[in-house]
């Protein structure tokens, strides 16, 4: 396995495209979300690229509410269902499913995820989320969604009976004796008998050892209480950062948790999102930012902009200059810094108010949105991962399939050129490609402990 440290790339999918009106470009395809033949597209076009992974969000409740905010979000595939298509059609790349633990079991996250690791032969991932909808109560015969500490402490319970059910087969539990007739050696399966504050789980689980012992997690919340999860179990954190002095503090951060869990930095990955527009040349994908942006379905309802940059924008002109910035309540840098990245998107300074809205309506989910030709995204990407920013990104097309193949076809071939990314798979399973080793199972390293004593 190469030593050097080099980017990791991974596709957030969103069917219509990341931006808000990226389903509205003539190229655009609008009805990718059911279509097996528009993910197998997608995913061979990422497997040929070498990317780390797919991943697939979730939310469990829906609406029309956001058809001109996040249409793509509204319907779409359930994640199992649809990772055991691509696990079936790919050879190579990561799948990252994401589940929900607060409107979930322990023992049938552990089956489902296990049986799709063999289906995969090693390389599922887990996106453990803890569900920001509230809706999503109402689908469940629960009144509240829980907050943020009821929904750690279950998660964090949750995540812990879900990591021993993995190991309750040791990997070398099957004998299969076709002379003796013994199938299993009982020493080597065990029970979990987990009684605890929220979960009374006995196991074994009816799965035997996932390929990967231990699937590796991932968490993308932005609470402390997530973070400390994160620092604790996983091996990557999905974040939604614009600013690189912010991204390079919540870096720093997370990596400083990890000593008191007994884990290196090397061992989680920083991700943020990160929506690349790009043209073959600079004009081009500008172009292409004022097409978006003038496909916005929008009544230009100033209040989200306004508390993005703590001023009152209520009063101002659309199609006016902005207001002097030091009004804002937040810090100067920050809001300068804020407002900069929007003149950079629209190529020049004293941007108008509109302008603004368009930048804020095409990064409203919090990820970095850069515009330019093959180089320049490269270049912004490469700043990012020097100074440690980021790990590598969760790249989220802002249109399909043109947004994706753009930044596959143009970018990917920079990034290698510049070493910064693989050319080839080294490995198989979502571990390899992260450099991360096969953890031992926890109950046979005790007993192998335990028999060292004697
Ligand atoms: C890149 C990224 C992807 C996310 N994907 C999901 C998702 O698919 N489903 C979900 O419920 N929450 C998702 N979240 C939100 C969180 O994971 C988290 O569960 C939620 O915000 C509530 O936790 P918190 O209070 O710690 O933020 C995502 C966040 C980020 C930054």
């Amino acid at each position: 396995m190469s030593q050097k440290r080099q980017l990791h790339l991974g596709l957030f999918l969103f069917s219509t495209g990341y931006h808000p009106a990226g389903w509205r470009l003539p190229e655009a395809v609008t009805d990718g979300a059911f279509d097996p033949q528009f993910l197998e597209r997608v995913v061979t076009k990422l497997e040929e690229a070498k990317f780390d992974f797919f991943f697939l969000g979730d939310r469990l409740a829906s609406g029309a509410d956001e058809q001109y905010s996040f249409p793509s979000q509204m319907v779409r595939l359930e994640p199992f269902t649809m990772l055991s298509y691509l696990a079936a059609i790919t050879k190579k790349i990561g799948l990252i499913v994401t589940v929900n633990t607060t409107y979930a079991e322990p023992y049938h996250v552990a089956r489902m995820t296990a049986s799709l690791d063999y289906l995969s032969k090693g390389r599922l991932a887990w996106n453990v989320v803890t569900g920001a909808d509230q809706r999503a109560a109402l689908n469940f015969s629960r009144e509240k969604h829980w907050d943020n500490a009821k929904r750690y402490d279950y998660a964090d319970e949750f995540v812990g009976v879900v990591k021993k059910l993995w190991d309750t087969w040791e990997d070398d539990a099957f004998i299969r004796d076709k002379e003796t007739g013994e199938y299993v050696d009982k020493s080597k399966v065990h029970a979990i008998n987990h009684v605890g504050d929220q979960f009374s789980v006995a196991g074994p689980l009816n799965v035997a050892r996932p390929p990967q012992g231990q699937i590796p997690l991932l968490s993308a919340g932005t609470s402390e209480r997530s973070q400390e999860l994160g620092a604790q179990f996983s091996s990557a954190i999905f974040t939604g950062e614009i600013l690189i002095e912010e991204a390079k503090k919540f870096y720093a951060g997370i990596k400083g948790k990890l000593n008191k869990h007994g884990r290196e930095p090397n061992e989680l990955f920083i991700m943020p999102g990160l929506v690349p527009l790009v043209g073959r040349t600079e004009e081009e994908a500008r172009a292409k930012y004022f097409e978006l942006s003038q496909l916005l379905v929008t009544d230009f309802n100033i209040t989200a902009l306004s508390n993005r940059i703590g001023i009152d924008l209520s009063s101002y002109p659309l199609d006016g200059p902005l207001p002097d910035l030091s009004l804002s309540t937040l810090p100067s840098e920050k809001v300068k810094a804020l407002v900069g990245l929007a003149e950079q998107a629209s190529g020049y300074k004293d941007i108008s108010v509109r302008e603004l809205f368009y930048y804020f309506a095409a990064t409203a989910r919090g990820h970095l949105l850069i515009i330019g030709d093959p180089e320049q995204v490269a270049d912004q990407m490469e700043e990012w991962f020097v100074q440690e920013a980021a790990d590598g990104f969760n790249i989220c097309p802002p249109y399909m399939h043109d947004g994706l193949d753009l930044f596959v076809d143009l970018v990917v071939p920079v990034l290698q050129r510049r070493g910064l990314f693989r050319t080839e798979y080294e490995g198989s399973t979502f571990r390899e490609h992260f450099g991360l080793s096969r953890p031992d199972n926890q109950f046979a390293k005790s007993a192998t402990l335990q028999g060292a004593v004697h």
